[in-house]
């Protein structure tokens, strides 16, 4: 590498690292996107020229073509895909991108193996091993997230595929892939290292697939973030491969942050990362549990009563759950709020860490809207304020807010940190029917004397509520 291509790496790293932070607030979210792209170009275009300066001849136009189509090709798909996309298919669109990740490495680090194999030249132990942890973990990756992204665009069953032995094969597999890649390294011109090498790669792409199949279609935007976390540390070894910096960097980076968000997501669930890997949830509906205070009437509200409540509140905490991403009900959530801000309530956000189906769902949906950012709140800043608080309008959440996690030792969702909604003067439930959310299990908030559902699509009935608002 020359010095000013490292001079680029380091800038570019420095960049990766400050649009990390920037990304942890909504505020700088923005700004942090742009940077890591711009970031992304000082590390690209430096190799580019780099490597098209070292090829001569008939090489330079060839590697131009490939390199050139390349670019073209993925640029379209990309900003085909990131166009197309709906915002509720963006876990599988991020799981389909981890998977492409791990799979380059794979190609890069397969490609690395054969081209030395093939000259007779050999590996050495530094220059094997990464070789064959791109391969391995490249290989999980891609088919770990294809069975996320399979799952989550219901090209097969959402529920764990559970069969006898799966752990114990899937630990027989690992090990006969690390043993490949032991034996490979030792004797890498051996006469069996093509058989070797191809037995390598089969079994890590199996191991991927297995490893992802018994786990829930629900629980897998908790597996797309640790398969982002693989890809970043295959990007790490395909980085020591190719001995380049900011792809060391770069993948240290990414690997790193996904198993903090991988582990974020767990404890915001109550769950550890072995229950979400073996637990099979979701293989059976969940029997119900419910705390004894749970068994009360139903109190159904129409929407006038609902906005007379609100009309009358002078302060109002909206809690948004997976059915306002489902029902798309975020602009409408903009408008009734300022309408009701328009007669002097004070309305707040609440946002739980993992509410809807993706880290960040409710955060990316409300700034859509253009909800200001100083009226989003997490639940350690807002949780002790519900007793304070006159109105809760809960829109289309329901485990989040779900006191059974406070309440019911045995229930699934024991432990949960949860909104405690329960303790305002009144709570006002958006959803279209009494039916559990995600942990399947039925909602004592919704029987509480204070809460008052009204049933719909949470999206038809804020556009009524606003409607009312506006004749008034
Ligand atoms: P959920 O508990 O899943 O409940 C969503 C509710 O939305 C449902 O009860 C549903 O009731 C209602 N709904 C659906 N469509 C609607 C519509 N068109 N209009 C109005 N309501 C609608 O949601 P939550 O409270 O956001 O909790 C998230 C759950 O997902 C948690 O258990 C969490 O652990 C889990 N999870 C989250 C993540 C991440 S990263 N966010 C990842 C994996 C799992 P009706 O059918 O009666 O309308």
């Amino acid at each position: 590498m020359t010095v000013p291509t490292e001079i680029c790496y380091f800038v570019a790293a420095i960049l990766f690292m400050l649009s990390l932070k920037w990304l942890s607030s909504p505020k700088t979210a923005r700004r942090a996107n742009f940077i890591s792209m711009f970031a992304m170009l000082l590390a690209v275009v430096p190799t580019f020229v780099q490597r098209v300066g070292a090829t001569t001849g008939g090489a330079l136009v060839n590697n131009l073509v490939i390199i050139g189509g390349g670019i073209a090709v993925g640029s379209v798909i990309g900003l085909v895909s990131a166009y197309r996309v709906k915002m509720t298919a963006m876990p599988q669109m991020v799981g389909l991108y981890n998977g492409f990740g791990g799979a380059a490495s794979l190609l890069v680090a397969g490609v690395e193996f054969l081209y030395k194999t093939q000259q007779r030249l050999g590996l050495s132990v530094p220059e094997s091993v990464p070789v064959h942890l791109s391969i391995i973990i490249g290989g999980v990756c891609f088919t770990g997230s294809m069975a996320a992204f399979a799952k989550l665009q219901e090209l097969i069953t959402g529920r764990p595929i559970l069969f006898k032995g799966q752990h114990v094969l899937n630990l027989a597999l690992l090990l006969a892939a690390v043993g490949l890649g032991a034996v490979l390294t030792m004797d890498p011109l051996s006469a069996w290292h093509l058989p070797a090498f191809i037995a390598l790669v089969a079994i890590s792409l199996l191991l991927g697939w297995l490893v992802v199949i018994p786990i829930g279609g629900a629980d897998m935007p908790v597996v797309v973030s640790l398969m982002n976390s693989y890809s970043g540390m295959a990007v790490t070894t395909t980085g020591f491969v190719l001995r380049n910096n900011v792809l060391i960097i770069v993948g240290s980076l990414v690997g790193a942050s996904g198993l903090i968000l991988t582990n974020i997501m767990c404890k915001a669930m109550n769950r550890s990362l072995a229950n979400v890997m073996f637990g099979g949830f979701g293989a059976a509906p969940t029997a119900a549990p419910v705390a004894a205070g749970a068994k009360g009437a139903v109190k159904e509200a129409g929407v006038e009563e609902a906005v007379m409540v609100m009309e009358n509140a002078s302060s109002m905490i909206v809690v948004p759950g997976y059915g306002m991403a489902v029902a798309q009900a975020q602009h409408a959530v903009r408008e009734l709020a300022g309408l009701l801000e328009k007669r002097g309530v004070r309305v707040r956000y609440a946002i739980h860490p993992v509410a809807g189906r993706m880290p960040g769902h409710m955060n990316v949906l409300l700034a859509e809207a253009n909800v200001p950012y100083d009226q989003l709140f997490d639940i350690d800043q807002i949780n002790d304020d519900f007793r304070n608080t006159d109105v809760v309008l809960v829109v289309g959440a329901n485990d989040v807010v779900n006191p059974a996690a406070k309440n019911t030792p045995g229930s699934p969702i024991y432990g949960m940190p949860v909104f405690n909604c329960d303790e305002a003067k009144a709570v006002i439930v958006l959803k279209r029917s009494m039916n559990p959310g995600f942990a399947g299990i039925e909602n004592e908030l919704f029987v509480h004397p204070t809460t008052m559902m009204v049933f719909g699509d949470a999206k038809q009935t804020l556009a009524k509520m606003a409607g009312i608002l506006k004749g008034a």
